[in-house]
């Protein structure tokens, strides 16, 4: 060990000391829903959803009412969640990935688990990793310092539908899914352990693989990092029998309380095991939600639309942050994001940042002293990024100005016509802009005849577009390398006739 390196840990150990009351680092939870709504969890006002650990974490920690993704899809917000990177950089656009995608995030990006392990972590991942599987398993969670996966490395819809058994357990689940793909794998770090997966066994199956990862890494003194991006409340539903109809809510109630309960059996580990106090959780999701489908989608509460869009439905999203006796209980207006959360780890953890562009800012100051966001804005871009149009909208303290508008197929079906995909493309100049404190709900825009303040506003925003937009380098499209069928995991390789073999 060179001078440089011991006096670098040195002062890891002495600021763990000052700001942790410890000499261990500490660990680290990230919970991540999949298409959950800002309005869907019961301490986020939903007044018939059943989420009593995810209540807790709120009651005892910090509830965030202004916290954003980077992106309305799945691939590019979890692409910036891991990297702390918008997904433009990373080429994680436009769409999402496929089971047979040649393109994943790229391996020389650096993720918060890579970040953490050379500190001695222990790292694992559980659930839907969805950043590309590729050849050989060449875009895998192992291939990106997650020393353990158990879980699907996609949606579960990108499979054929009828192997997936939903809630109650003998009706098929109603819908699309993709057809003339694999059936849905399930893996264990590269190999794949079950094809297709069995949907009502699978929960239980993550909360023991997480008590199990807790329980090892408390026992061997080792710090550690936990990701859990959750297949709820994604379509189709289902719900293991430990949630199957014990919600209000019906199909959609009850896998979001399958979620929450796994939430509840790590926060059970994590006490039984006493590193309760030493653990920071956070939980947020990757979007807004699926309104297209209807009961069975997810609600955005008093935010526009939901999936797929710009608007605050598709990218605000419900945040928590809590923290044993470090955090107090409360709530925070500060402008967040999921960007800001490698950022955060990173300092917390005494590891350097990684050396790359950072979009991502640290929230520690939020979350320990209440203090200001360092976050001077948030930048929404489309699920089809280009540097022609660039960002859709640009929210600055608590305006958001919207320089293009557009509905989704996913955010269908509620009667405001402006979600729909029947609303194409409009290009605004001036900008629309709303007073998000006033109006969270995007209904009144601003005329600069009744507020003098609009001009300024608008140039100031349009300034930080501007620069913003000058910086961004657009990094190659993964999702645009295509597909090849030959790569979409099959637990039989050279079985045939495929995709229908893959079955074990
Ligand atoms: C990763 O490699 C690609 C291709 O060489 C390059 O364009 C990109 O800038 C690299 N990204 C990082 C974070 O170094
Ligand atoms: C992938 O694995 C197969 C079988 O193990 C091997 O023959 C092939 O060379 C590998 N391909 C790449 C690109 O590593
Ligand atoms: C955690 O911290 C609280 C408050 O400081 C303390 O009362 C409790 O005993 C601690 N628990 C453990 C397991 O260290």
């Amino acid at each position: 060990m060179g001078l440089p390196m011991v006096l670098g840990r040195l002062a890891v150990f002495l600021y763990l000391t000052v700001h942790c009351g410890g000499s261990s680092p500490p660990n680290f939870i990230l919970v991540f829903a999949d298409d959950l709504g800002f309005g869907d969890l019961g301490c986020f006002g939903h007044p018939s959803s059943l989420t009593p650990h995810l209540d807790e974490l709120a009651a005892g920690g910090l509830r965030f009412t202004d916290f954003y993704v980077t992106s309305p899809a799945c691939s590019p917000s979890r692409a910036s969640l891991l990297t702390g990177r918008y997904q433009t950089r990373s080429g994680i656009f436009p769409g999402v990935l496929y089971p047979g995608s040649k393109g994943g995030l790229p391996l020389n990006e650096t993720t918060i688990a890579e970040v953490l392990k050379p500190l001695g972590y222990n790292t694992a991942m559980m659930g839907k990793w969805h950043l590309g599987v590729g050849q050989n398993g060449t875009y895998l969670p192992t291939r990106q310092g997650f020393d353990n996966y158990l879980g699907i490395p996609y949606s579960h819809d990108q499979g054929p539908c009828r192997n997936l058994t939903c809630f109650p357990p003998d009706v098929k689940c109603s819908g699309f899914c993709d057809l003339g793909v694999v059936k849905v794998p399930l893996m264990h770090n590269e190999d794949i352990i079950q094809q297709p997966v069995d949907f009502l066994n699978l929960e239980t199956a993550y909360s023991t693989f997480a008590s199990n990862f807790i329980r090892d890494s408390a026992q061997k003194g080792q710090p550690f990092f936990l990701y859990y991006p959750s297949h709820h409340t994604h379509y189709p539903l289902f719900a293991g029998p430990r949630a199957a109809g014990k919600s209000r809510r019906g199909p959609f109630g009850d896998a979001l309380l399958d979620l929450d309960l796994t939430v509840g059996e790590i926060l059970h580990t994590l006490k039984e095991t006493g590193v309760l106090n030493n653990t920071l959780i956070f939980f947020t999701s990757d979007n807004g939600p699926e309104l297209m489908r209807m009961t069975r989608g997810g609600n955005a509460g008093l935010m526009k639309c939901g999936k797929g869009t710009t608007y605050e439905g598709g990218m605000r999203e419900p945040a928590i942050a809590y923290w044993h006796s470090r955090i107090s209980p409360g709530v925070t207006h500060e402008l967040a994001s999921s960007l800001d959360i490698l950022p955060t780890f990173a300092m917390l953890a005494g590891a350097p940042p990684p050396k790359v562009t950072l979009d991502g800012v640290d929230m520690s100051s939020i979350l320990f002293q209440r203090g200001p966001s360092q976050r001077e804005a948030v930048f929404y871009y489309p699920t089809d990024p280009s540097e022609k149009n660039g960002v859709f909208a640009v929210r600055m303290g608590k305006y958001k100005a919207h320089y293009y508008t557009r509905g989704a197929t996913h955010s269908g079906t509620t009667p405001d016509r402006d979600c729909h995909f029947t609303a194409f493309l409009t290009q605004h100049n001036p900008p629309l802009l709303f007073d998000l404190e006033a109006d969270p709900s995007e209904n009144y825009n601003l005329s600069p005849d009744r507020h003098p303040e609009v001009g300024e506003v608008l140039s100031s925003i349009q300034r930080l577009r501007d620069d913003f937009q000058t910086s961004m380098v657009f990094g190659e499209s993964q999702t645009g390398l295509g597909k090849d069928p030959a790569l979409e995991p099959c637990c039989n390789p050279s079985c045939t006739p495929k995709p229908d073999c893959c079955s074990c």
